[in-house]
């Protein structure tokens, strides 16, 4: 028997632009998603990667009078270096250039024809020459490109298609008896396009209009449609018909992120090729919504990108992961602006979490040189303690639901109640009574077990704040938690020294 790991994929980026906010959030999502699983000691298999076929990447290449395959090398190191920035902790990279994924997407085309699901037919559409987008009658906007406007031309190609209709009931049914796509009104979307009939796949393109892609396995003509190329990556990676041994450790993937805008190909397209293919389905795949500016996507195109690089530098990258992760739900568009980032920065960055690292390692230093004191009985009844002790209880369930926002609102419900604690038990006041030493060690022994227990939990979401508190506290920064009761324990050793080091979050006016 293998033991099945625990398998995520991001979508692939395509390589024509640098990478933006958009696609920062969903690497950012699935890395917590991961570390999270790694926290409970799962064996996690984490990948990403780059699409580089097809019409887009050959133009941006032609463009700035590059070959292809020189300007996709060139581009593929912004994205890895943005994964280093905003600690993306991947397993494994793939390009859908890589000699091995080309040589799984030809097996998978030779043997889907061999099965018969594969037939040449000549296929009419409409071109639009400026965008290279062929489309059908029934994707054209009054006429016109449906992308551009401009006016399209009547053409005729020979093509291989792939038989999706074949599946059209047995994907509904599928869709409708599994929880397989999230969130529902997504699931809703596709069962109401699955409602008219499928057209059959177009899965190839003449070599004369696109010579940039996967040479199709039987034609000397044709080259693979970037969609089915790429889609087939999330198996490829895992060993598909080169590893079974892999490949069963790894599919079916538990968790398949990916955006609205691309939830038809991979709740439509890609679970009738794996189905054609005789593999099993993913088990979900979860769709997000937009970030968005002024109400439009943000995106290269309409030249409103923002730039991840950019925020992490003013702000920190644990400051743009909880932003992305703390200000929408997921599957919802959440409008971004650089004020709301920094609202939440100064709310409950540098006020709540910032402030009660401050107020705690102030007050140890100056009442305790620092040492912390050991946790008594009468410490052990507060309700910061317990509240504190069942942060993983209440977290873990939200993180296995896929809902990071909400895990975060309790994180920081913690936090707040830790900071009215601090105000209630005034350490300040008790400091100046000898009779009430006690009280006020036990109010530090609380505070600092609630402060590291808040740092833990907090691991998978902010690595980098979570390390330096654990490390100011000369506690591992690697933890796995499986069980709740690993959690609802004391952490601290008493007499550890607690050493407050720089803010954790400057305030906006002095790092502006
Ligand atoms: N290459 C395809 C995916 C192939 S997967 C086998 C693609 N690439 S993309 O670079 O255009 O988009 C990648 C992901 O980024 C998509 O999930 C998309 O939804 C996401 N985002 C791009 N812009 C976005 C926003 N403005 N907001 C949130 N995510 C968005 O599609």
């Amino acid at each position: 028997m293998t033991e099945k790991k625990y398998y995520l994929t991001t979508p692939l980026y395509y390589v024509n632009a640098k990478p933006h906010i958009g696609h920062a959030y969903t690497n950012v999502l699935c890395d917590t998603f991961a570390r999270y699983r790694r926290f409970l000691g799962e064996d996690v298999f984490f990948l990403t990667g780059t699409d580089e076929h097809g019409t887009k990447i050959e133009k941006a290449a032609r463009e700035q009078s590059k070959d292809p395959r020189t300007y996709v090398d060139e581009m593929v190191p912004q994205f890895k270096s943005l994964w280093e920035t905003l600690g993306i902790q991947y397993d494994y990279f793939i390009r859908t250039t890589d000699e091995a994924h080309k040589k799984s997407v030809q097996n998978i085309l030779k043997d889907l024809e061999a099965k018969g699901e594969i037939y040449k037919a000549s296929y009419k559409g409409w071109y639009c020459t400026p965008c290279e987008s062929f489309w059908t009658k029934l994707q054209l906007k009054e006429g016109k490109c449906p992308d551009c406007g401009r006016d399209v031309q009547e053409l005729s190609e020979e093509n291989y298609f792939f038989k999706l209709s074949k599946y059209q009931d047995w994907l509904i049914k599928y869709i409708q008896e599994n929880d397989f796509i999230r969130p529902e009104i997504r699931k809703n979307e596709i069962l109401g396009f699955l409602r008219e009939p499928l057209e059959d796949l177009c899965i190839t393109r003449p070599r004369a209009r696109l010579a940039w892609g996967i040479d199709y396995p039987n034609s000397k003509d044709h080259v693979v449609y970037v969609w089915f190329d790429a889609l087939i990556n999330y198996i490829s990676a895992a060993g598909f018909m080169a590893d079974d041994k892999k490949f069963r450790t790894l599919w079916p993937a538990d968790l398949q992120v990916v955006g609205k805008d691309i939830l038809r190909q991979h709740a439509v397209y890609w679970p009738i090729m794996l189905k054609a293919c005789g593999v099993e389905m993913p088990k979900l795949v979860l769709a997000h919504g937009w970030w968005t500016m002024e109400g439009a996507k943000v995106s290269k195109s309409r030249g409103n990108a923002v730039d991840p690089i950019e925020l992490v530098k003013k702000y920190s990258v644990d400051a743009l992961r909880y932003f992305l992760m703390r200000e929408v739900t997921i599957g919802n568009d959440g409008a971004f602006s650089e004020d709301l980032l920094a609202e939440r920065y100064t709310s409950d960055l540098a006020n709540d979490l910032g402030n009660l690292w401050f107020r705690f390692t102030s007050m140890l230093e100056k009442y305790f040189a620092g040492a912390i004191p050991a946790l008594e009985k009468t410490g052990e009844k507060e309700p910061l303690l317990s509240a504190s002790f069942k942060l993983w209880e209440k977290v873990t369930p939200l993180m296995v639901a896929y809902d990071p926002r909400e895990a975060l609102a309790v994180v920081w419900s913690v936090i707040v109640m830790a900071n009215q604690f601090v105000e209630e038990k005034k350490p300040w006041v008790l400091a100046k009574d000898p009779a009430k030493k006690a009280g006020l060690s036990q109010a530090l022994a609380v505070l600092g077990e609630a402060v590291i227990h808040i740092a833990v939990i907090l691991l998978a979401f902010m690595p980098a704040t979570a390390a330096k508190i654990l490390e100011r506290s000369q506690l591992p920064k690697e933890w796995i938690v499986k069980t709740e009761k690993d959690f609802a324990r004391t952490f601290l050793k008493s007499g550890t020294k607690i050493e407050r080091g720089e803010a954790l979050f400057p305030r906006l006016e002095e790092i502006k």
